[in-house]
């Protein structure tokens, strides 16, 4: 292995741009005939992006859809060519980047597991030793399907099957992308217990996700990708925050846009967010997710609220309260902005929303709220993902998701009304003739 103090990889000012050809009509015989190649459009998909990955560190790349996480994770394994800069990698490497890629479809999982570790740089012997592993570690369903042709399996156990490869090969650098998303919870619960076992072995990880709460709590430094650019690298934490925050309250109806940051001191100003009396106080540097956690059942009523003070008069303000998931999902965003319009406000005040009932699956949530200008389109004061709450179940049977529907079930299942199929004798109960 490298020395501890040279970075695993170094990305040195990489760009990379794709061309997207604008050609329209244009027949197989002009394009194969024809020197003109049409015209196109480039794109740059990385831009001057330089970074450090630490040996032994767990690091993640998050961003939005199309921002470049995937094409540099491919840039480091060498499956992509960066158009400028270079990219160093200290070890030996693994990637575990597109479904399914480096398996052939015809060969059984048995088969492939040894092409695998072949091109990984394994001898049969080493690949023997590991076998059972590799099998046991993607489950039960992929060890019964073991000499099937891998064509078909289950794009869950496409996954499972390659990251159990991924991470039994003992490699000295893992690049992962999106696969925490996939597969069942017992498998992501394994996945990371073999990351950290990875990790503090010196191992280094990469991890592209969009799971951004897993990606706080495993990841010693995350990197945020914005349209091809660093947007910020550093403290996992800080990085989601921040990268949340400017996804909050995007284009929603009644949600406005970012607070401007012109204005120092806000007209109105949100004092304190509480659910069922728990909450804080807040003063204008909290931006920081509590402790308070509040715990409520799915299905029971509760009272959102929120504090506010003004210095002057401030005409008809839209209040709205915003529950997000920990993945920074937004799970329900009401706002005062059809219904509940205030002349105006001056001095101090409280905002309730009583919720009949809360209809959230169990989990964990988090409560903000902010305070917008007459047409809902200019956050004034914003305060998001402030009072953490714990929603418990109910009902066993619904738990994923984010709404709980609450219903009651029925129908011939439970031998209720209208069905007659096996519920006893009566006229009629008996076969048809
Ligand atoms: N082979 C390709 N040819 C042309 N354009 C491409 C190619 N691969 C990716 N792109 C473009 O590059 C941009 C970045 O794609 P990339 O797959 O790296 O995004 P991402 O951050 O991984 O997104 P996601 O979160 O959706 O996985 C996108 O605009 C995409 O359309
Ligand atoms: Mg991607």
């Amino acid at each position: 292995m490298s020395a501890p103090s040279e970075p695993a990889i170094t990305v040195d000012h990489v760009s990379k741009r794709f061309r997207r050809y604008m050609v329209k009509n244009q027949s197989v015989k002009s394009a194969l005939f024809k020197r003109s190649r049409g015209t196109y459009e480039e794109n740059w998909v990385l831009d001057d992006v330089s970074l450090d990955i630490p040996t032994g560190s767990t690091y993640g790349l998050i961003g939005s859809n199309g921002s470049g996480k995937s094409t540099l994770l491919k840039c480091m394994a060498r499956i992509l060519k960066p158009d400028k800069g270079s990219i160093t990698v200290n070890g030996r490497l693994s990637a575990l980047i597109e479904l399914g890629a480096g398996f052939h479809p015809e060969l059984s999982g048995r088969e492939n597991v040894y092409l695998n570790g072949a091109v990984l740089g394994l001898k049969r012997r080493e690949i023997d030793q590991r076998f059972d592993e590799i099998v046991s570690f993607a489950g039960r369903q992929v060890s019964e399907a073991i000499d099937q042709p891998i064509k078909t399996y289950s794009s869950g156990m496409y996954v499972r099957l390659g990251f159990s490869i991924a991470v039994n090969v003992e490699p000295e650098v893992l690049l992962v992308d999106e696969v925490l998303a996939v597969g069942d919870e017992e498998f992501q619960r394994r996945c990371h217990q073999r990351f950290e076992e990875l990790s503090s072995s010196g191992r280094t990880v990469v991890i592209v996700s969009h799971a951004l709460s897993t990606v706080a709590a495993m990841c010693d430094q995350v990197a945020w990708l914005e349209r091809g650019k660093l947007s910020h690298v550093g403290n996992p934490q800080q990085v989601v925050d921040s990268y949340l925050t400017r996804l909050d309250f995007g284009n929603a109806a009644g949600a406005g846009g970012p607070a401007s940051p012109a204005r120092a001191l806000p007209d109105v100003r949100i004092t304190d967010i509480t659910l069922d009396g728990v909450g804080r106080p807040l003063d204008h540097t909290t931006t920081e997710l509590g402790e308070q956690v509040a715990l409520v059942r799915s299905g029971q009523s509760v009272r959102l609220r929120m504090g506010y003070e003004t210095d002057q008069a401030v005409p008809t303000p839209v209040f709205a309260l915003a529950i997000h998931t920990l993945d920074g999902t937004l799970a329900a965003n009401p706002s005062t902005l059809a219904t509940a319009m205030p002349e105006k406000v001056d001095g101090t005040g409280v905002v309730e929303l009583e919720v009949p009932s809360l209809m959230l699956v169990p989990g964990a949530y988090t409560l903000g709220a902010a305070i917008l200008d007459a047409g809902g389109e200019h956050a004034i004061d914003k305060k998001l993902r402030l009072v953490r709450f714990e929603v418990a179940g109910a009902d066993p049977g619904e738990v994923r998701g984010i709404v709980a529907l609450n219903g009651r079930w029925g129908g011939s299942l439970l031998g209720g009304s209208g069905s007659g199929s096996g519920s006893g004798p009566g006229p009629g109960a008996g076969p048809a003739r």
